[in-house]
Order: structure tokens, then C-alpha cells, then sequence
């Protein structure tokens, strides 16, 4: 036996000739592709892939984005609506492995199409953005409902191309969307977003989109008229004449947070295994769309250390991803529980990217000078956030339909606020340093994702 396993390692010509030719070859080959990959693609940026650093503590700002300011014609109850949300801005990265930042912002000539990227696609819409001029939907003056942190042609951004892009599938088209007809297919319905600020941005276009069907702003208003802060989100606009309502809920993380006394000191603390208290008002909503994932960060859920309770206990430790898993069973099981899938289409829509340029969010980070979409989408790997989403809605009895947008929204890098989001710092001062790369202007890239909306809402699929 010693032998024959010995003979069987020993020397043979034959086999080494074979051995090193295999060797050599996969040498000549993966130089070659090195060199025909980098002839291939000279206008690429260079991108760096960001890991999610846990071992890093990022310090946390609050903004509050002051909306509906000055005279709101929609609105019945109050003529000025005011909105008190909190939007924490998303830190470095965007809060979760796997997001690429482009270090090099590269001009596109003014070509009426970005190419195709085989390699990400955007999920069962995959596809391009293409330049059209019969886009926007609407504009800053015709929308009402836009947030002075989204109003970027309201806060001097001049340049106009952004808003012009829309999303061309290759294996089909999207419908391009018809107030109408949208307003036709929720009428006497409740269409509800549910999920942090930039559900919020969803929300928003939403309502500028279908404000272009309706003639006499005295036909849509807000039907509690009330002041709302970031925890009591409670926002619903109704359009009279199709006896149906729009309405958003700010839950961060749609697990329930909460203050815990902690010793002699009150903490805020996240139940994962409970869902959001405002889901009574969502239970009963026709269509759902769900979203969290820029709050699931290291650094804004205390680095996960007392910050989580299960079953009673305030865990001493738990890492983020363990616990968004958590929570998002929590959630599937509430709307296995609470949802009647004949009655009502849950939507949940993936994560959206940010695109920080040469730096983070609070250290001189910028996408300012983005006109153009990117050649490629920034995103490179499936977000682990998505891929957990995913598999939990595979467990689901539910039908759930991804609104599947990280992909595409990845190539928007010229998409967003930056310097024309006004975000507040402390008091009424506006900081000039810190671009917001995370929300989106409106119009803009929103606009697309409704129309994504739209065309799952007409059954429509690629
Ligand atoms: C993670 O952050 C820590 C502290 O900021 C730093 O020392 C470490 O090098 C970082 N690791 C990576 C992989 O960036
Ligand atoms: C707000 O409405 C009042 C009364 O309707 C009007 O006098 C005022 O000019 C309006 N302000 C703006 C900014 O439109
Ligand atoms: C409208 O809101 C303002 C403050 O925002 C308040 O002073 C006023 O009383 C409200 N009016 C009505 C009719 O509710
Ligand atoms: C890009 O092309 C469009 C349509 O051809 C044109 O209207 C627009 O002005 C051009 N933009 C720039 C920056 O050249
Ligand atoms: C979403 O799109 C990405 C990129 O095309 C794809 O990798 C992923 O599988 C898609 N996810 C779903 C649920 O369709
Ligand atoms: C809309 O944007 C234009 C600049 O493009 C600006 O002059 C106007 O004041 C804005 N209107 C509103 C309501 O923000
Ligand atoms: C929008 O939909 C309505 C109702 O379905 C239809 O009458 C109208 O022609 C549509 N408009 C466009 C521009 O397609
Ligand atoms: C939301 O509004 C409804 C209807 O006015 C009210 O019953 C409910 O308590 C509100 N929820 C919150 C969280 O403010
Ligand atoms: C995020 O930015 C802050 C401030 O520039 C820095 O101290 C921290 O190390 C950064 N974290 C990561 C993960 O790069």
C-alpha cells in the first residue's frame, strides 16, 4: 500500500510536460484577457469596491427636511402642511456591503444612449437608460407635493438632463405612465408606501405623477392635516374624484422601535421580533410597497450592542445583518398573518444606491458634478440586504414582487440632491460642504420606479 501510494506521487515525464502545459497556458490566457479587458473598456471609471466596515464608528447627524413650505393649493384642512421627518443621512457607504464608489466621474458625449451593461442587469427589467426628451412627467412648478430636500431645480440646480432619462428594458417597454389610467386602477383603493425616506422620495413622485391628471387642486388634499414627525409618520392624500388615497408611513426599519430604560437612562432600542405600530393603518391598504435598508448600519443601530430585543431580552451583541434578517421575518410573518392576498399586492422594493464620489457623505464625498448617468451601474455585487429580502420572501405564503431597482438606479450617479438638497445642519443653516448622494431629486430617478410600479400593476412583465 505504501508503495503504490508513493508510485502514484512519483515523478513522470509525460505528466509533468501536461502539467506545466496546463500551467502555462491558463498563464498566457488570463494575460491575455487582463490586456483585452483593459484595451476593451478604457472610458470605464475606476471603481472601488467599499466592504462594509464593521469595526468603524461613523458619528451620526440628524437633518430634518422641512417640506410643503410656503402655500400648498391642495391642501383643505391647512393650507400649509408641514413635515417634521428626520432623515438620517445614509454614512460613508450607504450603510451595506458591496456598494462601489466611483472615483472617477467620466463625461459621456451627449449620446442619446448609455450602453448596455450585460453583466448587471436590472433584474426581471433589465435594460438601459435612454435619454428622451418627452421626459419629465412634470416639473418643480406643476408638483406640489415635491420636499424642499428633493426640489433641486427649486434650489438652483441648472443643468436639465437628469431629468430626461428613462428606463428602456431590452425584452419589452414599460408603459409610460398614464395619471389616468393609474388613477382608473386605484380607484377606490389605498395605494400605501411604507419605509424610510427614500420611500418617502417614491411616495412624493408618486403624487406629483398623479397630480398631472387632476385639473382643480381643491380635488386632492391631505386628510389629517397635521403635523407629523418622524415616528408618527401618518401622511394620506386623497383624490376626491376617484375616491382613492396615497399615503405614506415612516418606519425606518418596520420593526418597532422604542425607548427602553436602561439602568437610569432611556435608550432607544429596535424589537425585531415586532412589527411597526402604525402597520394597523397599513393592514387594510390594496397596495403595499415596502422598503428599509440605508438605517441597517453598523453605526446607526448603535453598533448592534444593546440595541436589539428579541423575546423580552435586550441582546448584549448582535451583528446587522443577523438582526435585518430577523426583522424582515418578523415582517414576512406579519404580512402572512395580516395580508389577504386577494384583497391586497404587497410590493417590496430593493435597496437604493448612493454614490459618493472621492470621499464619504461627512468628509468631502460629492456627486455633484455627475450630469450624465454612468456607463456602467455602480452596483457590482447583488447587496446582501436584497439577497436576504429575497430569500425570506421565498418563504413567504404571501406573494411578494420585488421592485427591483438597485441595478438601475446604480448607473444614476447624476440623480441626485447634492448640493440642491438643502440640507439643513443644526438650526435653519444649510451646509454647503455636505452633498446628499442618497435621496433623489423630483423629478427624477423615483419617476422610473413608479413606472415599474405601473407596469406590475397591469400585469405587465418581461
Ligand atoms: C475598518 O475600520 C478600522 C477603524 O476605522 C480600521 O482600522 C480598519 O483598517 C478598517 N478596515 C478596513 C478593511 O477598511
Ligand atoms: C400664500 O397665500 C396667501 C393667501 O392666499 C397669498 O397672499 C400669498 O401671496 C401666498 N404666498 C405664496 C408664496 O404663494
Ligand atoms: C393651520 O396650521 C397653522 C400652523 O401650521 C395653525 O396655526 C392654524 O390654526 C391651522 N389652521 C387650521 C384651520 O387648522
Ligand atoms: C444632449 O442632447 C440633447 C438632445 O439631442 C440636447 O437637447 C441637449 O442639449 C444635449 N446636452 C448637452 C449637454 O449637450
Ligand atoms: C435584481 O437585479 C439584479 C441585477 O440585475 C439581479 O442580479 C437580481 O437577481 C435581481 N433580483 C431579483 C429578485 O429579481
Ligand atoms: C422651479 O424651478 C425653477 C428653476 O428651474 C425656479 O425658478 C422655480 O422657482 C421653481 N419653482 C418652485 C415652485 O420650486
Ligand atoms: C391615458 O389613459 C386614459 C384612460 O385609460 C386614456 O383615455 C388616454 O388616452 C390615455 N392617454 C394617453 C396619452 O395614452
Ligand atoms: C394616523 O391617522 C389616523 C387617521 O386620522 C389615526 O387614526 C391614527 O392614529 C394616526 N396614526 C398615527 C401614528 O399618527
Ligand atoms: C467614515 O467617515 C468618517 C469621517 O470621515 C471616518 O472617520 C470613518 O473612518 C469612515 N468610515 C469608513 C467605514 O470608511
Amino acid at each position: 500500500m505504501a508503495m503504490k501510494k508513493q508510485r502514484s506521487f512519483s515523478f513522470k515525464p509525460t505528466r509533468f510536460l501536461v502539467f506545466h502545459f496546463v500551467i502555462w497556458s491558463s498563464v498566457i490566457f488570463v494575460i491575455l484577457f487582463i490586456i483585452w479587458v483593459i484595451k476593451a473598456s478604457p472610458s470605464v471609471p475606476q471603481e472601488t469596491n467599499l466592504q462594509f466596515n464593521k469595526s468603524s464608528l461613523v458619528p451620526i447627524t440628524v437633518q430634518t427636511l422641512t417640506g410643503f413650505s410656503g402655500n400648498s393649493s391642495v391642501t383643505v384642512v391647512n393650507s400649509s402642511i408641514w413635515i417634521d421627518t428626520h432623515v438620517r443621512q445614509p454614512e460613508n457607504a450607504s450603510g451595506f456591503g458591496g456598494i462601489s464608489v466611483t472615483s472617477g466621474l467620466q463625461r459621456q458625449n451627449n449620446e442619446s444612449k448609455v450602453p448596455e451593461d450585460k453583466e448587471t442587469e436590472g433584474g426581471d427589467f433589465k435594460g438601459r437608460w435612454v435619454y428622451d426628451e418627452s421626459y419629465p412627467l412634470y416639473t418643480n412648478s406643476s408638483c406640489p407635493f415635491i420636499d424642499e430636500g428633493f426640489n433641486c431645480q427649486g434650489n438652483g440646480r441648472s443643468d436639465q438632463n437628469y431629468i430626461k432619462w428613462r428606463w428602456q428594458p431590452q425584452d419589452c417597454e414599460i408603459p409610460r405612465f398614464n395619471a389616468t389610467r393609474m388613477l382608473e386602477l386605484i380607484r377606490g383603493k389605498r395605494l400605501v408606501f411604507v419605509g424610510d425616506s427614500i420611500n418617502r422620495n417614491q411616495w412624493e413622485s408618486m403624487l406629483c405623477m398623479l397630480f398631472g391628471a387632476i385639473n382643480d387642486p381643491k380635488r386632492v388634499y391631505e386628510t389629517h392635516g397635521r403635523r407629523i414627525t418622524k415616528k408618527k409618520g401618518n401622511y394620506s392624500f386623497k383624490f376626491v374624484d376617484h375616491k382613492c388615497t396615497v399615503e405614506f408611513y415612516a418606519t425606518h426599519f418596520l420593526v418597532l422601535e422604542r425607548n427602553a430604560r436602561l439602568g437610569r437612562k432611556q435608550k432607544q432600542i429596535l424589537r425585531i421580533d415586532a412589527i411597526d405600530r402604525s402597520s394597523s393603518r397599513w393592514k387594510a391598504a390594496d397596495i403595499l410597497v415596502f422598503n428599509t435598508a440605508h438605517w441597517w448600519s453598523h453605526d446607526k443601530t448603535k453598533a448592534g450592542i444593546n440595541y436589539y430585543e428579541e423575546e423580552g431580552q435586550l441582546l448584549p451583541r448582535l451583528d446587522v445583518s443577523t438582526a435585518f434578517r430577523k426583522a424582515m421575518t418578523t415582517w414576512a410573518l406579519w404580512v402572512d398573518r395580516h395580508i389577504n392576498p386577494s384583497k391586497t399586492q404587497v410590493f417590496f422594493r430593493s435597496s437604493a444606491p448612493s454614490h459618493f464620489s472621492g470621499g464619504k457623505w461627512n468628509s468631502g464625498g460629492h456627486c455633484r458634478e455627475a450630469t450624465q448617468p454612468l456607463q456602467r451601474t455602480s452596483i457590482t455585487n447583488v447587496p446582501e440586504m436584497n439577497i436576504i429580502v429575497e430569500e425570506v420572501i421565498k418563504q413567504m405564503k404571501t406573494p411578494v414582487t420585488i421592485l427591483n431597482i438597485t441595478s438601475l438606479s446604480g448607473y444614476r450617479i447624476d440623480g441626485h440632491p447634492s448640493i440642491y438638497g438643502k440640507i439643513p445642519l443644526q438650526g435653519k443653516q444649510y451646509s454647503s460642504s455636505i452633498q446628499d448622494c442618497s435621496h433623489w431629486c423630483l423629478p427624477g430617478v423615483p419617476d422610473s420606479w413608479n413606472e415599474i410600479l405601473y407596469a406590475h400593476l397591469q400585469s405587465k412583465r418581461c
